[in-house]
């Protein structure tokens, strides 16, 4: 080989080697910059303890699963309509609320009827202090579109596709005026990060306006203020919902989708 080649060849090699090295080493430190929440195993993502009363009133705390849940009702029914907070150990729930039809007590709900109720057999189905309870069932999602975080399941192509069939309300029907269907593109205010997109189609298949606006974003593109990963990772913004029950930030792709690695 010619010299003059081989020095293009090895100048070029060099050149790559710098780049992937740059890469990397920024890829590392934007993993090393932000601290996740630990991932636990996939059959109990979105899994809660409530206990705000329970032991205090010589009773276990109560499971509380939302993959079981999110099959049947979609979070509007239950963090719009029934009025259950989107922060555990928050809504004032009591046991005699449950009995007299509200919360978990809701007529079509554990009503005895449509699913168990509140006597006494039934008592510990609930209070069991046990966040794994009724992992077994979780067998019979097998067949629901696969992603890799969260529960392992992509939700937003369960429902595309038909597999599930969430009811949207139970009294409350969400009013057919106020569509919204608009993708919005969440420029990142780093430059190497592309930009996250959000489809309010996707939510609103899940959600109401209200779950959002205006108590979490505000109804104006881009005027949310400090609307930043570390935020995000505290738990507000895309962070009330995208850490303990919809899909992780670990999976960057799904919102920055140019970008080119995820995190475990
Ligand atoms: C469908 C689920 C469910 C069932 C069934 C259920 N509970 Fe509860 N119960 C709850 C929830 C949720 C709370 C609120 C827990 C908290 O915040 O600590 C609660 C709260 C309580 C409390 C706390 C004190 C109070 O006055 O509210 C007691 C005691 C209690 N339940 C007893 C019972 C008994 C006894 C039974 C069976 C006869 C029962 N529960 C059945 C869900 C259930
Ligand atoms: C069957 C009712 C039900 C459904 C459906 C439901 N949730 Fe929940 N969710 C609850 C209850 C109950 C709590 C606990 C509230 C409390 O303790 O104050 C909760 C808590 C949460 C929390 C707080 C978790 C934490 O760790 O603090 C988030 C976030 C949340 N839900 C999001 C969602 C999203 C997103 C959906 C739809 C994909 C959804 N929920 C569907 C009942 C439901
Ligand atoms: C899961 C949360 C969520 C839900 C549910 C939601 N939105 Fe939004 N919406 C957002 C976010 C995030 C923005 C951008 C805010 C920003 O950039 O500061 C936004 C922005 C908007 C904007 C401004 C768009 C622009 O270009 O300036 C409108 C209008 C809007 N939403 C209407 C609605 C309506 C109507 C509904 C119900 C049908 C709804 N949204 C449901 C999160 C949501
Ligand atoms: C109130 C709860 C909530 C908030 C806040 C929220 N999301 Fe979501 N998001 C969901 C749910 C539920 C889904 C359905 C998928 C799932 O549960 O894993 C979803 C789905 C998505 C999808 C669809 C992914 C796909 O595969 O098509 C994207 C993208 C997304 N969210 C981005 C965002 C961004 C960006 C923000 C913040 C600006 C945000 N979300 C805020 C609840 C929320
Ligand atoms: C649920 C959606 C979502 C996921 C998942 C997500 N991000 Fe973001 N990210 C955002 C939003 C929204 C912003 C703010 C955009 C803006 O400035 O308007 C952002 C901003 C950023 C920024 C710019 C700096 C900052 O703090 O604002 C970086 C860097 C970034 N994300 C990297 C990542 C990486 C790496 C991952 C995966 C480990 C990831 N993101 C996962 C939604 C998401």
């Amino acid at each position: 080989m010619p010299y003059k080649t081989r020095s293009v060849i090895s100048r070029v090699i060099t050149l790559t080697g710098l780049i992937a090295l740059v890469l990397f080493s920024w890829l590392l430190e934007v993993h090393g910059y932000w601290d996740f929440p630990p991932v636990p195993p996939l059959e109990e993502f979105g899994n809660l303890l409530i206990n705000r009363i329970s032991e205090k009133n010589g009773i276990k705390a109560v499971t509380f699963s939302h993959w079981i849940h999110r099959q049947k009702h979609t979070c509007r029914v239950c963090h719009f309509e029934l009025e259950f907070n989107m922060k555990v150990n928050t809504t004032e729930i009591t046991e005699s609320a449950n009995s007299s039809g509200k919360f978990c007590g809701t007529s079509g709900c554990h009503d005895g009827r449509i699913a168990f109720g509140h006597d006494k057999p039934n008592c510990e189905k609930c209070h069991n202090g046990n966040r794994g309870y009724g992992k077994e069932k979780f067998s019979t999602l097998s067949g629901l579109p696969k992603t890799g975080f969260g529960n392992g399941i992509n939700w937003v192509k369960a429902l595309k596709k038909g597999l599930i069939a969430p009811a949207h309300y139970l009294t409350i029907k969400p009013s057919e005026d106020i569509s919204y269907e608009t993708t919005l593109l969440l420029e990142a205010e780093w430059e190497k990060i592309p930009p996250a997109i959000f489809p309010h189609r996707a939510h609103t298949q899940w959600l109401d306006c209200n779950n959002c606006h205006p108590d979490i974003f505000n109804i104006k593109k881009k005027t949310t203020k400090h609307f930043s990963m570390s935020l995000n990772l505290k738990g507000e913004f895309c962070g009330v919902c995208h850490l303990s029950v919809a899909f992780p930030m670990n999976e960057c792709k799904r919102c920055h989708v140019d970008i080119t690695k995820e995190t475990k």
